[in-house]
């Protein structure tokens, strides 16, 4: 049974021969011609209108159902990577746990198992920074890169709908496409489930259910560590790697000088090497 199937409503099989009448293209009948169909019916959202009947309510009730597939808060490309710090700094441990368990360990594919990776710390700690320079890093090495911004249920049904439309499941498809896309693909995906702070969000049931894939999964919750066996805080950064933060973003056109160096260098520790605290920093003043 076809996704769009799963989800026409038992009451909606009905609606068919009247509502379509005279756009045949539209058939309700077997699934591979709805499923094929249907995605015709973008085009066709302005000619099924004026081929049902004058006044025809069903025809409303139908298009209405057909377009609410489409999640709350969709833009098409929302799951593309956000980019890297021109500035990024450091974080060397880090990325060597996260090169280490997701490739020199075998591939997820190979062992089997889909691999889950928790990065938790306070806001403006690096997170996000952190995971994205890792995928970026690799992204060869990944079949698909995705981010989910996972600070709600409706973000993340948008996300998965976007991944859907991605692989070419057509604008009619529905969230859990995506999401069943991910599950039957037994390639090296990547996922980076972004500020998945609200302790009540079942983040479970939006997981794929695979034996493959891998999960990068940001929060600012520390309990969210006991999803998986792998998972990491993100602190202060060290501090060499905040004083050369501090200075690429408080002196872009020259080498500092000894002096700035020693002010940078009290400024850092000022601001416990905290990668935020670091890049606000030159935006209000001046080394
Ligand atoms: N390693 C880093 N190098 C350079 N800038 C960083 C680094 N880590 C974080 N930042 C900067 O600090 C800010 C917060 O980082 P972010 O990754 O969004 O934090 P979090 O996801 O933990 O809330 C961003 O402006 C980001 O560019
Ligand atoms: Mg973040």
């Amino acid at each position: 049974m076809s996704s769009l199937e799963q989800n026409v409503p038992a009451s909606a099989t009905h609606y068919s021969g009247a509502m379509f009448s005279g756009a045949s293209h539209m058939t309700f009948g077997a699934s591979s011609t709805f499923q094929t169909n249907v995605y015709e019916a973008d085009r066709s959202k302005e000619i099924a209108a004026s081929a049902a009947p004058a006044g025809s309510i069903l025809h409303f009730d139908i298009l209405d159902f057909i377009c609410s597939q489409k999640p709350k808060g969709f833009t098409a490309g929302m799951t593309d990577l956000g980019p890297v710090s021109p500035f990024f700094t450091g974080r060397k441990d880090i990325l060597a746990d996260l090169e280490t368990y997701f490739f020199v360990k075998s591939p997820s594919t190979e062992a089997q198992e889909k691999k889950l990776f928790v990065l938790y710390g306070m806001g403006g700690a690096g997170k996000t920074q952190t995971a994205l320079k890792f995928m970026n890093t690799f992204r060869k090495r990944f079949t698909q890169s995705y981010m989910i911004t996972a600070n709600s249920e409706e973000s993340i049904m948008a996300s998965y709908y976007d991944i859907a439309l991605k692989n070419g499941l057509g604008e009619f498809s529905n969230w859990e496409a995506g999401l069943r896309w991910l599950s039957q693909h037994e390639e090296e995906w990547i996922i980076l489930y972004d500020n998945a702070d609200d302790l009540d969000l079942d983040l479970g049931k939006f997981l794929p259910q695979s034996s493959h894939g891998n999960i990068i999964v940001t929060s600012r919750n520390s309990s969210l560590k006991q999803i998986s066996i792998k998972s990491k805080v993100l602190k202060d950064m060290e501090p060499e790697d905040g004083l050369q933060l501090l200075l690429k973003h408080a002196i872009k056109d020259h080498e500092a000088t000894p002096e700035q160096k020693l002010t940078a260098s009290d400024i850092a520790a000022q601001l416990h090497y905290f990668a935020l605290a670091l890049t606000e920093w030159k935006s209000t003043s001046k080394c």
